[in-house]
């Protein structure tokens, strides 16, 4: 079995970890590090439930090893903010109801923060074709643009 050592920032915190080297960034920010935060859905890179960011931009946790990772910093869903302090994200989809069963919201959340970061989002169609990567089953997205269109609008008039 071959193991390697990495040191990654996550959330802010520098951890150095001794990992198998096959082993998924998914698997180790869940079992290693109990950020289960983080969901695995369709472990093929499909569904974005596993987003996370990497070095700023998002990133499917499914598809990276985490020696892939070394030397990176990482953001999970726990990073954005707790249940008594919801993050400014979090905060759009409690008042826009952009969640049902909230098993895709952390993977959603997590690309819109890079989104948010890197994308002028204009109109609801960008909206929608940037959000086109992560997948629900409950909600019918609306909600989701709704909140999305809301955190675009904060950094300038949408078109
Ligand atoms: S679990 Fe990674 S994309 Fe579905
Ligand atoms: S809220 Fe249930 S899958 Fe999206």
């Amino acid at each position: 079995m071959s193991e390697k050592t990495i040191t990654v920032s996550i959330n802010g915190v520098c951890m150095t970890r001794t990992i198998e080297a096959r082993m998924l960034l998914s698997d180790f920010l869940r079992q290693d590090l109990g950020l289960t935060g983080t969901h695995v859905g369709c472990e093929h890179g499909v569904c974005g439930a596993c987003t996370i960011t990497l070095d700023g931009r998002s990133a499917r946790s499914c598809l990276t090893l985490a020696v892939q990772a070394d030397g990176s910093e990482i953001e999970t869903i726990e990073g954005q903010g707790s249940v008594d302090k919801l993050g400014r994200i979090q905060e759009a989809f409690r008042q826009h109801h952009g969640l049902q069963c909230g098993f895709c919201t952390p993977g959603f959340i997590m690309a819109i923060t890079d989104l948010l970061r890197h994308h002028p989002l204009e109109t609801d169609e960008e909206i929608r074709e940037a959000l086109s990567g992560n997948i629900c089953r409950c909600t019918g997205y609306e909600n989701i643009v709704n909140a999305v269109r809301e955190l675009a609008r904060e950094r300038g008039p949408l078109r």
